[in-house]
């Protein structure tokens, strides 16, 4: 593991164990969004736009890898009041549950070809920004994920542009997360409606966005 300051904590979260990732993010929650907003972090704003692009405000929408609600927080700004939110960290829910912005609440840490606790075919919209990465969601999930989603709902993914290829041997990271997505499509999964890169993700760290419709 590279050397990480103290002030590289939203780094630290890509270094963690799988085992161990649910304790780090209970052990963070209460200074997560301080940290976050202190190094830059600007995911939830800046998917906010593809969210109100492709999602209505009376949709059923899960917020997944949901944190501490803020990208619920910002849709609920904007009159969209039927989110339920996922997230394998009890702690990082209850400040999520505190903004009063969620519906229902699904605390369980995802894992590949494992049934998750949420319900099938049900939701309009899903939404993950930052949850994509190294120790965190991977292509794997995606099929899991997917289920909890209607035909002709949309999934919108925000996350790092450094995930879409090979990062390097620092990081567990053995994927080509656009090339994998790209398989789900061709294999009919879901299909591509808009793409996008932008430099807004966070201080120095391109966002590379994603909507999917599931077919
Ligand atoms: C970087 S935070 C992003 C939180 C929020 N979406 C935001 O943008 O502020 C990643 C979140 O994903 C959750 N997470 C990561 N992998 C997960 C998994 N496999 N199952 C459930 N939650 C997971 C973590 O607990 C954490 O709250």
């Amino acid at each position: 593991m590279p050397e990480q300051t103290d002030t590289d904590v939203v780094t630290k979260a890509f270094f963690q164990d799988e085992n161990q990732q649910t304790n780090f993010y209970n052990e963070w929650a209460k200074k997560y969004e301080e940290d976050t907003s202190r190094e830059g972090y600007n995911g939830p704003e800046s998917t906010l736009e593809f969210c109100l692009k492709w999602l209505k405000p009376s949709d059923r929408i899960i917020d997944i890898g949901a944190g501490t609600g803020q990208l619920g927080y910002l849709l609920h700004q904007h009159g969209y009041n039927n989110i339920d939110a996922h997230d394998g960290s009890e702690e990082m829910l209850k400040l999520a549950k505190g903004k009063g912005v969620y519906t229902n609440f699904y605390c369980e840490f995802l894992e590949p070809e494992i049934e998750s606790s949420f319900p099938r075919d049900f939701y309009d919209g899903m939404i993950i920004v930052g949850s994509f990465g190294p120790c965190h969601l991977n292509p794997d999930h995606v099929p899991e994920l997917l289920r909890a989603v209607k035909k002709g709902g949309r999934i919108i993914i925000g996350t790092r542009k450094q995930w879409l290829t090979y990062p390097g041997d620092q990081y567990k990271w053995n994927y080509a997360l656009e090339q994998d997505f790209n398989k789900f499509e061709e294999e009919g999964k879901w299909l591509l409606l808009e793409k996008k890169f932008k430099s807004s993700y966070g201080t120095g760290v391109e966002g590379a966005y994603f909507i999917y419709e599931k077919i």
